[in-house]
């Protein structure tokens, strides 16, 4: 790290935000980690407990589905915050804070949005429920029937929860809207839903009680209440009074630009806005008010995790089924061990797939799935960085070390069926260089790549932007020009000091 150019580059910076170029996992914890130094604020603004932010600190792993990845820095003056975007699951941050409470971190300095939309049992059953038809693989934590609610109007927010008759009227009106849906699902179908095996680690609905409302006001107003309420904040007066204090404040995304809800490829999308001006929302602030994003790109290879098209994709068609279907980690590792060498060098896509997602430990952090890989796409990148702005970070530089080659996708073939797209007439055999984010078109998007030499030496220790090997910086010169894009910091491993500066 060049850390004087880093240091001083961060000066003059107040808000600063670190947002995903992709489909999410590209080690936006690792980051947030690091920058939490620089911080006296970290708000995370998007998403739930479908996040999975792994932070590694002197080898020890630690993952965050939504309590912010700066919670590790626990000094007195730091102060982590749930903001207002956050689908926010008290179960889940009661039990994130016990085991950080157990690790003893301080947990204290804690602050949580009274206007997030709140978590309820039913969500996480609907979402289970409605995925088995919908099948874009969602993590089943509630994620979509929330924002759903939230945009129908029908949802409750944290401060209910303070408000116990204000919490039972609503619960029982909306609920009795819901009911019509919620009760042509049987019990014992519930029960082989939650039993999925990529739902059952970490977070359960209460299927016993999901409709039964004195259950849920108890839980909710009573010990959930007790729980949080000193955590409790109106974040628009807190960020306003924390930019007038001249505080540095850190906003943490979460998924990625190409998850996204107003951005992301259709059906196969999350349900909040990921984008930079999401994440502003979110964490109570303008898009305006936010002095520099940290665009974070996985390099040079990318994954994605459930369904969707990802054009890239080594094995295409064949990978994505096979990482529907319940691979763990520790199967993999068994079927595989000691063939790394030759299945990187595989004739077959597929192969080279698993290959990589062994280099990268490419598996879920939040349902623990094998996520798909493919090599870095520079047209999606493109159109990402139109909404998440013209830095990038590039992380996990040092994963494809083993590699002869590198390719880069630079356009794609249009090989479907002829089809109207903006104005246009898209006919098989046509190139083109932009991103349609509509699936049914990008699924019939084939790939033209650029072919790059590899560099075949380990680069995680590397602490200089001149160390790193004439063909990583090629690559990456190559990716500025393609994108009129700025790379600050190239990431090239998971540890805090893997970092290097190009600043
Ligand atoms: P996030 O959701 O964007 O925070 O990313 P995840 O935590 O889901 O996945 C990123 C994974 O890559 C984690 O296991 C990180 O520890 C790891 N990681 C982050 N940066 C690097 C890097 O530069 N090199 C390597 N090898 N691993 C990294
Ligand atoms: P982080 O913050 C990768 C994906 C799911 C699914 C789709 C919809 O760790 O990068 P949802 O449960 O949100 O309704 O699922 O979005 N997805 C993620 N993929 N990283 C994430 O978060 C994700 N959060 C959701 O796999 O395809
Ligand atoms: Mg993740």
């Amino acid at each position: 790290m060049r850390k004087e150019n880093f240091e001083k580059f961060m000066t003059d910076k107040q808000v600063v935000a670190v947002a995903c170029n992709q489909w999410g996992d590209t080690g936006k914890g690792k980051l947030v980690d690091l920058l939490s130094n620089w911080a006296d604020i970290i708000i995370r603004g998007t998403g739930g407990a479908n996040a999975g932010h792994t932070i590694v600190v002197d080898g020890i792993q630690n993952i965050f589905h939504l309590i912010p990845s700066g919670i590790l820095h626990d000094q007195d003056n730091k102060i982590n915050v749930l903001g207002r975007g956050v689908a926010f699951d008290p179960r889940v941050v009661i039990e994130e804070l016990d085991i950080l409470a157990g690790a003893n971190i301080n947990i204290k300095n804690l602050k949580i949005s009274h206007q997030a939309p709140l978590m309820l049992p039913y969500h996480l059953l609907i979402d289970r429920v409605s995925d088995k038809k919908q099948k874009i693989g969602t993590t089943g934590r509630g994620i979509g029937p929330l924002y759903t609610d939230f945009t129908a109007r029908h949802s409750l927010f944290v401060n209910d929860i303070f408000n116990k008759e204000v919490f039972r009227d609503k619960l029982i009106k909306f609920l009795e809207i819901k009911k019509s849906t919620l009760n042509k699902i049987d019990v014992a179908q519930a029960k082989e839903i939650l039993n999925h095996p990529h739902l059952e680690n970490g977070i359960y609905f209460d299927e016993e009680n999901i409709l039964n409302i004195d259950a849920i006001v108890d839980k909710y107003t009573g010990e959930y209440a007790d729980r949080l309420r000193d955590y409790i904040i109106d974040l628009e007066n807190f960020v306003t009074k924390a930019k007038q204090e001249k505080k540095n404040i850190l906003l943490e995304g979460a998924q990625g630009l190409l998850l996204s809800i107003d951005y992301g490829t259709t059906k196969f999308q999350t349900s909040s806005d990921c984008a930079i001006a999401g994440l502003a929302k979110g964490c109570g602030l303008r898009d305006d008010q936010v002095d520099y994003v940290f665009g974070i790109t996985k390099a040079f290879y990318m994954t994605r995790v459930g369904n969707g098209p990802f054009p890239t994709e080594l094995g295409g068609k064949q990978s994505e089924e096979y990482c529907d279907s319940n691979h763990t980690k520790d199967e993999e590792a068994k079927q595989y061990a000691g063939q790394l060498d030759k299945l990187l060098v595989a004739e077959d896509g597929f192969e080279r797939g698993v290959g990589i997602r062994l280099l990268g430990g490419e598996y879920g952090a939040t349902t623990g799935r094998t996520r798909r890989t493919g090599w870095l796409d520079l047209v999606a990148l493109k159109y990402a960085m139109q909404f998440n702005g013209p830095n990038l970070t590039l992380t996990k530089v040092d994963v494809l070390s083993r590699l002869a080659k590198i390719k880069l996708a630079v356009k794609y073939k249009y090989t479907g069926p002829e089809i109207f797209y903006a104005g246009q007439k898209l006919s098989p055999g046509d190139e083109i260089d932009f991103f349609p984010r509509f699936s049914e078109i990008l699924y019939d998007c084939q790939p033209i790549y650029q072919e790059f030499d590899g560099w075949k030496s380990d680069i995680s220790q590397l602490e200089d932007y001149d160390q790193l090997p004439e063909q990583v910086k090629k690559i990456i010169n190559f990716i500025e020009d393609y994108t009129s894009g700025k790379i600050d910091v190239v990431s090239v491993g998971p540890d805090r000091g893997q970092t290097i500066s190009k600043l």
